[in-house]
């Protein structure tokens, strides 16, 4: 495993990466025309703005670290096999982007044979740095994280999202968000997931969930959430999150109460 004192030169050099990969995101936002969108898949776009801001992240990391292999969103790497991976979202949150809405980040975590040792979600209109490094903590600049001291659901603010496959799981999400709706103080849908789990991670909601993501959207924000000291597993209750693509992170209180919503929900 990566020492705690390297994992720390990492965890500034990245940031420093991100503010920069920012400033040309920033740029691009009022830029950005209708005809630069390419949809991948059912709902998910893309630009060049995503594909230029991974650009710039890979080449930049593969200086830093030359052993290391990556996973990111837009393909311009994809090497598994090595015991360092970089996990690289370049734009969590592309269709507020391309709409106009202020909130996306950048995703950045590093896993070592299976372990995420290094999270980095960066708020990209706030310059906003959240970042964790496995067993030593998790920050917000130079804050430290601590989830919001609470455990009364009724005061619990929920958020989620949505699969961009219409009507993936429509019936159960609607009668998880129907709990929510009914029990708990708020519930938001915020469109980047990285930022999500960093927001439960920094108190400004309280938990997170949604299912049929990829490891680049929860990779770098489950560690900040464990880091803050919250609890992330997948629907089954299990670790395998960063598989299966289904999440659910925040204080054990609310997590075991909106799991059960969900596993009945989802006749699990
Ligand atoms: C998406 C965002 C969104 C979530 C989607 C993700 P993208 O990532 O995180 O909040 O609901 O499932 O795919 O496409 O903006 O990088
Ligand atoms: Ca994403
Ligand atoms: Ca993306």
């Amino acid at each position: 495993m990566t020492s705690t004192s390297v994992l720390e030169g990492y965890r500034k050099a990245i940031t420093a990466l991100c503010a920069k990969v920012a400033v040309f995101i920033r740029s691009q936002v009022d830029l950005v025309q209708q005809n630069d969108i390419e949809v991948k898949d059912e709902n998910s776009l893309v630009s060049f703005v995503d594909k230029e801001a991974e650009r710039l992240i890979v080449e930049a990391l593969t200086q830093l670290t030359p052993e290391a292999g990556f996973i990111t969103e837009e393909d311009t790497e994809d090497q598994r096999n090595k015991a360092l991976t970089w996990i690289i979202d370049p734009l969590d949150g592309t269709t507020n982007f391309l709409m106009g809405i202020p909130h996306f980040s950048i995703s950045i975590a590093l896993i070592e044979d299976g372990v995420t040792t290094l999270g980095i979600v960066y708020e990209v209109m706030l310059d906003i740095a959240y970042t964790a490094i496995k067993g030593v903590g998790a920050w917000e600049g130079k804050r430290p994280l601590q989830l919001r001291p609470t455990d009364n659901i009724n005061e619990a603010i929920i958020v989620t999202g949505f699969p961009y496959r219409r009507g993936l799981n429509i019936d159960a999400s609607l009668e998880v968000l129907k709990f929510c709706v009914v029990h708990c103080r708020g519930i938001r849908r915020l469109g980047s997931a990285a930022l999500d789990l960093a927001y439960v991670a920094a108190g400004k909601v309280d938990l997170y969930y949604e299912n049929a993501l990829n490891i680049w959207d929860l990779a770098a924000g489950a560690l900040l959430i464990t880091e803050a000291g919250g609890i992330v597993t997948d629907y089954h209750n299990s670790q395998n999150y960063l598989k299966n693509g289904s999440i659910i992170g925040g204080s054990a209180a609310f997590h075991k109460e909106i799991i059960s919503v969900i596993q009945k929900a989802h006749q699990i």
